[in-house]
């Protein structure tokens, strides 16, 4: 008879710390009949998010440990006490009235990705959605600079299930970064596991509330941190930035394979080029190509994806975020830049 209990251990919950389905509770009845096997999971809603994923799983883990079966079915019921995390874990119910966990990522440093995670997230305020932005960027916090909010310290909260910690809340969006936290001008050096749970913490501690989009600005590369951070958080999908410059796409190959990996598997909206070409403040009608020209849309076409906006190289995008006061606030083309990637996630995303 097969260990059935050993095999469905080896499926893990990526929503749940990847606390495996059986410590979980979500393993309701195996039933074996002649050559079919029949497993019962409980999913806690209806419509779970992870069923399609966790039920896959099983079949597969089943399969793959039990030549003997030529059938094997997975059942699924509500159950809500099914899967609920155990108490000393990060749970994701701080995250569960967010509609939209999207991570902004890039396999190389310094494309842009703080500067178009924060001003997206502006963009979005401004069309009228509800938006959080968490700053999982560990080694180099920058959205405290970018919102002039360096000062802020944010409060804890206590309640029985454990301490939240209560966003800053500018320019209509709510901010987390783990830049509060350290006194400034301290580096932060952490080594990896440290890393990866302060990142989370950013984003699984933090009184969200209801949320259209939590948008979350990823560290730079493709690394433990990332792997560990896309399974434990319930992101729904990424958004991947470049610039124009085959140089980059080495990098961006490992982002898109990052995530289109079949462990991870989660998936990625679009591509974002910044620094698409650049346009003299003197000068606003003209665009120099000097990063090259359609890079962007070249890299979207081979890997599949959709080029969902493209971002100039402005000096003003720059300057804007340096001194706390990010370009979407404003108006004018750099501006209208990110509200057209904004209404373009939020269409795609149907919210
Ligand atoms: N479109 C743009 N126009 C002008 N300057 C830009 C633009 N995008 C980014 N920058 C500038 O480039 C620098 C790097 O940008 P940013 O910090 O957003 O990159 P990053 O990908 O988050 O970097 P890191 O990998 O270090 O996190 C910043 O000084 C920023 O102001
Ligand atoms: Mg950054």
């Amino acid at each position: 008879m097969a260990d059935f209990e050993k095999i469905l251990r080896e499926v893990k919950h990526p929503g749940r710390g990847d606390r495996d389905i059986v410590a979980l509770g979500m393993v309701k009845d195996v039933a074996v009949d002649g050559a079919k096997v029949t497993v019962t999971l409980g999913f806690p809603k209806r419509r779970d998010p992870l069923t399609e994923y966790l039920v896959g799983s099983v079949r597969a883990a089943v399969i793959r440990n039990c030549p003997e079966f030529d059938t094997v079915e997975v059942k699924t019921v509500v159950d809500e006490n099914a899967g609920k995390p155990e108490k000393e874990g990060l749970g994701t119910e701080m995250v569960d009235n967010v509609k939209h966990i999207i991570g902004i990522a890039s396999g190389k440093g310094g494309v842009g990705k703080s500067t178009v995670a924060v001003n997206l997230a502006i963009a979005l305020a401004r069309l009228g959605y509800k938006v959080g932005l968490a700053d999982a960027d560990v080694y180099g916090p920058s959205i405290p600079t970018m919102t002039a909010t360096e000062g802020e310290n944010p409060m804890m909260e206590k309640d029985d299930a454990g301490e939240w910690l209560v966003p800053v809340e500018k320019y209509g969006v709510k901010w987390m970064s783990i830049g509060y936290f350290a006194e400034r001008g301290q580096a932060l050096i952490w080594r990896g596991p440290m890393a990866c749970s302060a990142l989370k913490q950013m984003i699984l501690q933090v009184k969200w509330g209801e949320l259209d989009f939590l948008l979350v600005d990823m560290p730079p590369g493709t690394g433990d941190i990332h792997i560990s951070f896309v399974q434990d958080v319930p992101v729904g999908g990424a958004v991947i930035v470049t610039t124009p410059q085959t140089v980059a796409l080495a990098d961006v190959e490992k982002s898109v394979d990052m995530f289109r990996n079949p462990n991870i598997g989660k998936p990625i909206l679009g591509l974002v080029e910044n620094m698409s070409w650049f346009t003299p403040a003197e000068l606003p009608e003209n665009k120099y190509y000097i990063f090259g020209r359609d890079g962007g849309k070249k890299m979207a076409e081979r890997f599949g994806l959709e080029l969902l906006g493209q971002i100039p190289l402005v000096q003003g995008i720059r300057e804007n975020g340096d001194n706390g006061e990010p370009t979407a606030l404003g108006t004018g083309p750099d501006s209208e830049a990110f509200l057209a990637l904004a209404r373009r996630i939020a269409e795609k995303l149907g919210v």
